[in-house]
C-alpha cells in the first residue's frame, strides 16, 4: 500500500523509527543534565507551594501584564534586535552607559555567550563547587574544563584556593555571591584580594542573580569592583527579584568593547519584545519591587532563624533561599516536604535548598523540619 507521495507504509516507518547517525561534537558526552526544581505534589485539602527554583512568589508587579499584553499582539514582528530600549533602561538604573549592556535570553543566555567567547577545548573555568548547576554545562558544552574548587564548611567561597587553582590555561573564573545554592555572598575586602591575584587577561564573572536581595554590609558590590576592573563582568537576571522568570531575560556589564563582542555571540533576537516589555515596565516601578524584595528579605530572616532555633546548621544567607547541608538525610527531608505539599530542591547526598515563599509555606516548612529533627534524633 502507498500513500499519496507514493511511500509505501513500511518505508514510511522505517524513516520515522531510524536512530540518526550524524556526527555530533565529543565533547556532548561529558555535558551534565540540568535537574530543574519540581513542582510541588498536590496534596488534597492544602495548599501547595514550590520552593524548588528559587522563583519569586508574587505576580508580576503593577503594569506589567498590560505592558506584555499591549506588546503580545505585535508577535508576528521580531523584536528590536538591539533591546535598544531596555539597554537604555538598565544602563541608567545602574549609571553605565548602553554600549556596556549585553542582554539575553536570561542570565544563562548571556552567560553561554560568555563561556562561548572566552573558551576553547581544554581551557580551563575555575568556579566555586557547588554553585550554579548550570555552570558546568556550559563549560562542557564549550569543550573547556571545569576546575572546581570545594566551598568552604560554611557555604562560602574559598577565594585562597580559586587563586591558586588559576593556571595558564585558565580563561574565566566565576563568582557567585551570593552562592546558589549555599546562599553567603563574597566579601568586598576578600574579593579585591582575590583579584589582585587573577591575570589581567582572564575574564571574570561576578554572577549577582540574587543581588537585590543582599543585605550584609561587607558584601562585595559588583558595580564598585566592576568600575575598578576591567576584565571584570556583572551577570544579572529579572528572574528573581523581578520575577520574570517565565519571560527569560537577564544582562551582563561588561566595558564595551568586551560587550560588544559578547554581543556577537548571543544568538539574534534572543530578547523578546514581551520580555523587554516586561522588563521595562518593571524597572519604571521599582519602589514597589523593592517592597517586595524587602517581605522576602524579612520572610528570609524567619526562615533561617527558625531552622537555627530548631538546632539546624544552615549557613547565612543573603538570597531568596536558605540551604540545610543534611548530607545521607537530603533525599528524606525533601520527601517528608513533599507530602505536606512543598516542593524544595535535594542535591542527593549533600542538602536541600528552600526557596523563600509566601508566609505559610515557612510556617509548614519549619513545621515539617521540627517533625524530621524530632524522627532522626
Ligand atoms: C546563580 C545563578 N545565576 C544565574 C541564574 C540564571 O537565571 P536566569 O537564566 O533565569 O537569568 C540562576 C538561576 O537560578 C542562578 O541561580
Amino acid at each position: 500500500m502507498t500513500d499519496s507521495h507514493g511511500v509505501t507504509e513500511r518505508e514510511a516507518f522505517d524513516v520515522q523509527g531510524a536512530e540518526a547517525v550524524v556526527r555530533l561534537r565529543d565533547a556532548l558526552q561529558g555535558v551534565p543534565v540540568y535537574k530543574p526544581g519540581r513542582p510541588p505534589t498536590v496534596v488534597p485539602d492544602v495548599v501547595s507551594y514550590k520552593m524548588s527554583s528559587n522563583e519569586n512568589p508574587y505576580p508580576p508587579l503593577p503594569g506589567v501584564l498590560e505592558a506584555v499584553a499591549a506588546s503580545a499582539a505585535q508577535m508576528n514582528r521580531y523584536p528590536d534586535m538591539g533591546a535598544t530600549a531596555l539597554r537604555e533602561a538598565v544602563a541608567a538604573d545602574l549609571g553605565v552607559t548602553p554600549e556596556e549592556i549585553v542582554t539575553g535570553t536570561g542570565s544563562s543566555g548571556v552567560l553561554s555567550a560568555i563561556v562561548g567567547a572566552a573558551c576553547e577545548a581544554d581551557d580551563e573555568v575555575v568556579y566555586a563547587w557547588r554553585s550554579f548547576e548550570a555552570y558546568p554545562i556550559m563549560v562542557a558544552l564549550s569543550g573547556a574544563r571545569s576546575v572546581q574548587v570545594p566551598v568552604t564548611a560554611e557555604g562560602r567561597h574559598d577565594l585562597a584556593a580559586m587563586a591558586g587553582a588559576i593556571t595558564r590555561d585558565t580563561r574565566l573564573v566565576i563568582v557567585c555571591s551570593p552562592n546558589n545554592p549555599t546562599g553567603p555572598v563574597v566579601a568586598a575586602a576578600e574579593l579585591e584580594e582575590f583579584l589582585a591575584q587573577v591575570p589581567a587577561d582572564v575574564l571574570v564573572v561576578l554572577d549577582e542573580a540574587y543581588v537585590e536581595f543582599v543585605r550584609d554590609p561587607e558584601a562585595a558590590e559588583g558595580l564598585e569592583v566592576y568600575r575598578s576592573h576591567p576584565n571584570v563582568v556583572l551577570l544579572r537576571t529579572f528572574s528573581k527579584a523581578y520575577g520574570l522568570a517565565g519571560l527569560r531575560v537577564g544582562y551582563a556589564v561588561a566595558r564595551s568593547q568586551l560587550a560588544a563582542s559578547l554581543r556577537s555571540c548571543v544568538i539574534p533576537f534572543a530578547v523578546t519584545e514581551l520580555a523587554a516589555q516586561a522588563a521595562l515596565a518593571s524597572l519604571s516601578v521599582k519602589d514597589a519591587l523593592l517592597e517586595r524584595v524587602a517581605d522576602l528579605v524579612e520572610e528570609r530572616g524567619r526562615l533561617l532563624a527558625g531552622l537555627r532555633d530548631l538546632g539546624y546548621d544552615v549557613p547565612d544567607t543573603q538570597a531568596n533561599f536558605v540551604w540545610l547541608p543534611l548530607a545521607g538525610h537530603t533525599q528524606a527531608f525533601a520527601e517528608a516536604a513533599d507530602a505536606r505539599g512543598l516542593s524544595v530542591r535535594p542535591f542527593p547526598g549533600e542538602g536541600v535548598r528552600v526557596s523563600v515563599e509566601a508566609p505559610e509555606a515557612t510556617d509548614r516548612l519549619l513545621e515539617v523540619a521540627r517533625e524530621f529533627r524530632d524522627r532522626m534524633s
